[in-house]
């Protein structure tokens, strides 16, 4: 039997635009998706099971392609307990993804520690998204597996930990130093899938010369984002979020819950901005001030959560 668990994500810059290849910046946050796996001992278990449940593609799509494409031996019982909102934008189904697939490589009799081990599990979970989710980007997965800070950049810089290449987009995964901020993460408790949200950008990124030139000015506003973050600079974090936010909103994946909460935290922080795949989900604030910035985003609504960032990546848990 073993015990794993990854951590959820804020993406501070960056997400949709990097889907298309361009940069991004994501912190892993204290929030943990925890799992329990172990052999079916039973001589007629035919199936895997998740919380008591035959897996079935529809209801553990990403069980069910994490299991075919990198699992061959018995049956698996397996038993999450996630701290992470699901559909949140907190980056749970990759923290899922990423603690399978470690505990996997525990099972298989390998360890996360070893060798090479985090970039495999990086990279056999991206493949799960990407195939879940009909296109991805490795930001979620690689912060979940690494953990602390992560930058997907266009060219390679100090730091780097893997390249990624799929079809036209390619990444240069690197770890980056956590930056001392204070965060507020706020949830809509609106739900929303990754796969819809992105699949609507895609539509609109290929009819539209204006979607495809904002795209590339997110990439821009990222990596001005980490000259700031170098500077540790939060003015100009902030107002680079701000930008990021309007951009996201110009791409069409903000929502009104989303804009609300937003302009609820301004006022208290250096800049805000909804995180993740948007259309619902949460918004995430910098700020000297957590308690009000919570507060306020209690008021307008929205679920708070101060976020602890620079947590570790995928790890086996006491047994
Ligand atoms: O909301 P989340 O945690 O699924 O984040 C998605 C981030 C996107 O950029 C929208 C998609 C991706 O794969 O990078």
């Amino acid at each position: 039997m073993v015990q794993t668990s990854a951590p959820g994500k804020v993406i501070l810059f960056g997400e949709h635009a990097v889907v298309y290849g361009e940069s991004a910046i994501a912190l892993a946050v204290s929030l943990r998706f925890r799992m329990r796996v172990e052999t079916r001992t039973s001589n007629r278990a035919r199936s895997h099971r998740v919380d008591g449940r035959r897996v079935d593609t529809g209801h553990h799509a990403y069980f069910a392609h994490a299991l075919a494409a990198n699992w061959t031996g018995a049956p698996l019982e397996m038993r999450t307990r996630s701290e992470i909102p699901s559909a949140s934008g907190m980056g749970s189904s990759a923290a899922l993804a990423v603690s399978l697939l470690g505990a996997l490589t525990e099972l298989g009799g390998g360890s996360i520690e070893g060798e090479g081990a985090r970039e495999r599990i990086a990279r056999a979970a991206f493949e799960t998204e990407y195939s879940v989710q009909g296109r991805a980007s490795p930001t979620d997965t690689s912060t979940a597996a690494f953990g602390q800070g992560v930058l997907l950049a266009k060219q390679a810089m100090p730091g780097l930990l893997m390249h990624v290449q799929r079809g036209a987009a390619e990444w240069y995964v690197h770890s980056i130093k956590v930056p001392r901020l204070n965060i507020v993460v706020g949830y809509t408790g609106e739900k929303s899938g990754t796969a819809d949200m992105v699949g609507k950008v895609r539509k609109a990124y290929e009819r539209s010369a204006f979607i495809r030139d904002t795209v590339k000015e997110i990439g821009k506003v990222t990596m001005e984002g980490l000259t700031a973050l170098e500077r540790e600079d939060v003015a100009r974090l902030g107002e680079l979020m701000d930008r990021n936010h309007q951009l996201l909103y110009n791409l069409g994946v903000s929502h009104p819950k989303l804009d609300r909460l937003v302009a609820a935290a301004r006022p208290y922080s250096h800049g805000a901005k909804l995180t993740g795949k948007g259309g619902g989900g949460s918004m995430v604030a910098i700020t000297d001030e957590p308690e009000e910035v919570a507060r306020a985003i209690k008021a307008a609504g929205g679920e708070p959560y101060i976020a602890k960032i620079g947590a570790p990546g995928v790890s086996r848990d006491g047994d």
